[in-house]
């Protein structure tokens, strides 16, 4: 008895994979796994009446926290690649974890996707898997399928897929974000109509105001009302969804080098990253400002990667944590035309004080204005000096009495 483990959404990819698995790859037995990311509750009905239609086994694993979790470690490394917030790409990790854990349990002798050869969620679900010692499947991939030959196959063998208008965008949809791509919108000069939206409202000239209280760079209260990470993640999906915050448009690029046009949804992604980077601005010093850049952009190549698990991450989380342990306190956003802008921010680690910068006071302590005139001399020293050897040099030099700073 051979049985291997297939994650399943009931969509026309993975329904095909549960025969195939069975005719070409030679398994007695498939088990279907759909893990909870946060996706909307018709894709479980999906997955489900699927699932039974097929006479498959279905486990649904609720990964919900642990999710919500690494998307908060997600707000503290400021991640986002090409300017989307990973939704999908740290999904994938969990999602695979999830699968091996049931796999395991069921005494799978492998695991299997349906994803194709061409995306970024193969890498990302196979680099978990390959952990293991179970055997990897990738039908769709290593049967070179194709999307009219899948429809084709599920007729033939009378699959319960949906009639298949062929006019659908492609959508995957967790708490952290809600991609769209596919059909019409893979012309890059394509408007995205409105209907693709759904978490995100027409922006209004309505505003709000909310306040988002960090401990340690973890966002943990929305207006001083302290909430666990899906629920908050979710509230702010709603709030900010509603003032048509987080939209994105790209051509993003994928691991495989291919680009692809990507549309996004995430608000309470776009809402935390701001007012966390807004919190940052305020506690780290200015070296650790430009430093942390480095860091978050290479937890967030990770990230997109699937490999939030690497030892680089590892590494790099020792430098955020030790950042983060000073970045508590509250932010002010504002939700106006589609923004999520912070509007104030406040914390007793403030590597600020108005005092030594303001316009009205002269001296504070022992620093005084004048004190700054030597530093203004010295600024751009080696500047000026290059500029009148290059002049010297050319011959144009201006004026005569130009090099006395010797
Ligand atoms: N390109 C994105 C990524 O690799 C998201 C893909 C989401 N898939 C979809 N069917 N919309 O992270």
């Amino acid at each position: 008895m051979t049985r291997v483990a297939l994650a399943f959404s009931g969509g026309l990819d993975t329904t095909v994979c549960v025969p195939l698995l069975e005719e070409e790859y030679g398994h007695d037995d498939v088990i279907g796994v759909t893990v909870d990311v946060g996706q909307p509750a018709e894709e479980f009905d999906e997955a489900e009446e699927t699932a039974e239609a097929l006479g498959l086994e279905l486990h649904v694993v609720d990964a919900r926290e642990e999710f919500a979790q690494l998307c908060l470690e997600s707000v503290r490394a400021n991640a986002s690649y090409q300017g989307y917030p990973l939704g999908t790409a740290l999904a994938r990790p969990v999602i695979a974890n999830a699968i091996l854990e049931v796999a395991k349990e069921r005494d799978c002798d492998a695991v299997a996707h349906g994803c194709t050869g061409k995306g970024n969620d193969q890498l990302r679900f196979e680099a978990i898997w390959r952990d293991s010692d179970l055997d990897v499947y990738a039908p769709v991939r290593e049967l070179g399928l194709t999307r009219e030959w899948e429809q084709e196959y599920a007729e033939e063998k009378d699959l319960p897929v949906e009639g298949g208008s062929g006019g659908d965008w492609s959508i995957d949809t967790n708490i952290w974000s809600r991609s769209i791509e596919g059909d019409e919108l893979e012309d890059p000069n394509y408007v995205p109509p409105k209907e693709i939206y759904e978490w995100t409202a027409e922006p209004t000239g309505e505003t709000e105001e909310i306040e988002i209280t960090f401990e340690n760079g973890y966002p943990v209260a929305v207006d001083g009302e302290e909430m666990g990470s899906v629920s908050l993640i979710e509230q702010l999906n709603e709030l900010a969804g509603a003032y048509g915050v987080g939209r994105t448009d790209s051509m993003e690029d994928r691991m495989l080098g291919l680009k692809v046009r990507e549309n996004y949804e995430h608000p309470a992604a776009t809402t935390l990253l701001n007012a966390h980077e807004a919190l940052e601005a305020l506690v780290l010093t200015q070296e650790e400002r430009e430093f942390k850049q480095l860091v978050d952009q290479r937890w967030s190549k990770k990230g997109y990667e699937g490999l939030v698990d690497a030892p680089l991450v590892d590494a790099l989380e020792g430098f955020i944590a030790e950042t983060q342990k000073r970045v508590t306190g509250t932010v002010t956003i504002r939700f106006e035309g589609g923004q999520a802008r912070a509007v104030g921010r406040d914390s007793e680690y403030a590597a600020y004080s108005a005092s030594h910068a303001s316009f009205d006071t002269e001296t504070v302590g022992s620093i005084e204005q004048e004190d700054a005139t030597g530093v203004a001399k010295y600024h751009g020293f080696q500047r000026r000096l290059a500029k009148k050897a290059a002049q010297k040099a050319a011959g144009t030099e201006l004026s005569a009495d130009g090099g006395s700073e010797e």
